[in-house]
Protein backbone atom coordinates (compact mmCIF):
# COMPACT_ATOMS: atom_id res chain seq x y z
CA UNK A 1 0.00 0.00 0.00
CA UNK A 2 2.63 2.64 0.92
CA UNK A 3 4.19 1.58 -2.61
CA UNK A 4 1.16 3.08 -4.25
CA UNK A 5 0.96 6.00 -2.15
CA UNK A 6 4.82 6.54 -2.85
CA UNK A 7 4.14 6.13 -7.08
CA UNK A 8 1.76 8.59 -6.86
CA UNK A 9 2.99 11.59 -5.22
CA UNK A 10 6.26 11.07 -7.44
CA UNK A 11 4.07 11.56 -10.06
CA UNK A 12 2.47 14.57 -8.68
CA UNK A 13 5.44 16.10 -8.40
CA UNK A 14 6.76 15.41 -11.99
CA UNK A 15 3.83 17.08 -13.32
CA UNK A 16 3.97 21.15 -14.51
CA UNK A 17 2.81 23.57 -11.70
CA UNK A 18 -0.39 24.72 -14.16
CA UNK A 19 -2.58 21.53 -13.60
CA UNK A 20 -6.02 23.72 -13.81
CA UNK A 21 -5.68 25.54 -17.57
CA UNK A 22 -8.27 28.05 -15.51
CA UNK A 23 -5.41 29.60 -13.37
CA UNK A 24 -4.37 31.00 -16.46
CA UNK A 25 -7.36 32.96 -17.33
CA UNK A 26 -6.79 35.97 -15.35
CA UNK A 27 -2.75 36.32 -17.19
CA UNK A 28 -2.49 37.15 -20.88
CA UNK A 29 0.83 35.89 -21.40
CA UNK A 30 2.67 37.80 -24.32
CA UNK A 31 5.72 36.58 -26.28
CA UNK A 32 7.63 39.50 -26.68
CA UNK A 33 7.13 41.04 -23.65
CA UNK A 34 7.38 37.51 -20.92
CA UNK A 35 8.56 34.72 -23.01
CA UNK A 36 11.61 36.13 -24.89
CA UNK A 37 13.55 37.39 -21.59
CA UNK A 38 12.61 34.67 -20.01
CA UNK A 39 14.57 32.42 -22.70
CA UNK A 40 17.26 35.24 -23.55
CA UNK A 41 18.30 35.57 -19.43
CA UNK A 42 18.01 31.55 -18.84
CA UNK A 43 18.49 29.81 -22.58
CA UNK A 44 20.00 31.69 -25.61
CA UNK A 45 23.57 31.17 -24.52
CA UNK A 46 23.05 27.91 -25.29
CA UNK A 47 20.20 27.63 -27.89
CA UNK A 48 20.57 30.14 -30.58
CA UNK A 49 21.33 30.19 -34.22
CA UNK A 50 24.28 29.41 -34.51
CA UNK A 51 24.57 26.83 -31.18
CA UNK A 52 21.87 24.97 -30.77
CA UNK A 53 22.04 22.71 -28.15
CA UNK A 54 19.81 19.74 -29.08
CA UNK A 55 18.82 21.07 -32.38
CA UNK A 56 17.07 23.35 -30.41
CA UNK A 57 17.28 27.27 -31.23
CA UNK A 58 14.93 29.49 -28.97
CA UNK A 59 15.84 32.39 -30.49
CA UNK A 60 13.13 31.23 -33.35
CA UNK A 61 9.48 32.06 -32.40
CA UNK A 62 9.00 28.59 -34.93
CA UNK A 63 10.81 26.47 -32.91
CA UNK A 64 9.80 27.69 -28.90
CA UNK A 65 5.79 27.48 -30.43
CA UNK A 66 6.17 24.09 -31.99
CA UNK A 67 8.91 22.72 -28.79
CA UNK A 68 7.07 24.04 -26.13
CA UNK A 69 5.92 20.96 -24.17
CA UNK A 70 9.20 19.65 -24.53
CA UNK A 71 10.16 23.37 -22.76
CA UNK A 72 7.83 22.82 -20.09
CA UNK A 73 9.39 19.59 -19.36
CA UNK A 74 12.38 20.63 -19.29
CA UNK A 75 11.95 23.55 -17.11
CA UNK A 76 9.66 21.49 -14.45
CA UNK A 77 12.87 19.15 -14.31
CA UNK A 78 10.15 15.90 -15.15
CA UNK A 79 11.96 12.59 -15.66
CA UNK A 80 11.40 11.93 -18.86
CA UNK A 81 13.51 15.04 -20.37
CA UNK A 82 16.47 16.73 -20.04
CA UNK A 83 16.56 19.40 -16.96
CA UNK A 84 17.06 22.96 -18.21
CA UNK A 85 18.64 25.46 -18.08
CA UNK A 86 21.65 22.97 -17.81
CA UNK A 87 24.06 23.86 -14.65
CA UNK A 88 21.87 26.01 -13.36
CA UNK A 89 19.25 26.07 -11.15
CA UNK A 90 15.35 25.80 -11.82
CA UNK A 91 13.88 28.80 -12.66
CA UNK A 92 11.36 30.44 -10.25
CA UNK A 93 7.72 28.63 -10.18
CA UNK A 94 6.67 32.03 -11.52
CA UNK A 95 8.93 32.16 -14.34
CA UNK A 96 7.75 28.24 -15.14
CA UNK A 97 4.15 29.42 -14.94
CA UNK A 98 4.97 31.87 -17.75
CA UNK A 99 5.78 28.96 -19.96
CA UNK A 100 2.46 27.09 -19.09
CA UNK A 101 0.07 29.71 -19.18
CA UNK A 102 1.64 30.98 -22.56
CA UNK A 103 0.82 27.42 -24.16
CA UNK A 104 -2.38 26.92 -22.47
CA UNK A 105 -3.62 30.24 -24.26
CA UNK A 106 -1.87 28.91 -27.91
CA UNK A 107 1.94 29.81 -27.97
CA UNK A 108 0.89 32.60 -29.72
CA UNK A 109 3.06 35.23 -31.09
CA UNK A 110 1.83 38.33 -29.31
C1 LIG B 1 24.54 25.61 -20.39
C2 LIG B 1 23.85 25.34 -21.65
C3 LIG B 1 22.35 25.27 -21.66
C4 LIG B 1 21.44 26.17 -21.13
C5 LIG B 1 21.72 27.44 -20.35
C6 LIG B 1 20.13 25.70 -21.49
N1 LIG B 1 20.23 24.54 -22.22
FE1 LIG B 1 18.70 23.45 -22.98
N2 LIG B 1 20.00 22.06 -23.69
C7 LIG B 1 21.38 22.13 -23.58
C8 LIG B 1 21.96 20.93 -24.14
C9 LIG B 1 23.45 20.63 -24.24
C10 LIG B 1 20.88 20.15 -24.62
C11 LIG B 1 20.93 18.79 -25.31
C12 LIG B 1 20.61 17.71 -24.34
C13 LIG B 1 21.73 17.50 -23.37
O1 LIG B 1 22.81 17.05 -23.79
O2 LIG B 1 21.55 17.82 -22.16
C14 LIG B 1 19.66 20.89 -24.31
C15 LIG B 1 18.41 20.42 -24.60
C16 LIG B 1 17.24 21.13 -24.34
C17 LIG B 1 15.92 20.65 -24.63
C18 LIG B 1 15.55 19.28 -25.20
C19 LIG B 1 15.33 18.39 -23.99
C20 LIG B 1 15.21 16.94 -24.33
O3 LIG B 1 14.85 16.16 -23.42
O4 LIG B 1 15.48 16.57 -25.48
C21 LIG B 1 15.04 21.61 -24.24
C22 LIG B 1 13.53 21.58 -24.33
C23 LIG B 1 15.83 22.70 -23.69
N3 LIG B 1 17.16 22.37 -23.76
C24 LIG B 1 15.30 23.86 -23.18
C25 LIG B 1 16.04 24.82 -22.52
C26 LIG B 1 15.44 25.98 -21.88
C27 LIG B 1 13.97 26.32 -21.90
C28 LIG B 1 16.47 26.66 -21.30
C29 LIG B 1 16.37 27.89 -20.46
C30 LIG B 1 15.41 27.87 -19.37
C31 LIG B 1 17.70 25.94 -21.59
N4 LIG B 1 17.39 24.84 -22.32
C32 LIG B 1 18.95 26.34 -21.16
C33 LIG B 1 22.10 23.15 -23.01
C34 LIG B 1 21.57 24.24 -22.34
Amino acid sequence: MSFVFLSCSKTRADRPIITDSSLCDSVIVSYANDIVPILQNNCIGCHNSTFASGGNNWESYSEVSSKVDQIICAVNHNSDCFSMPRFADKLEDSLIQKFECWAVQGSLNN
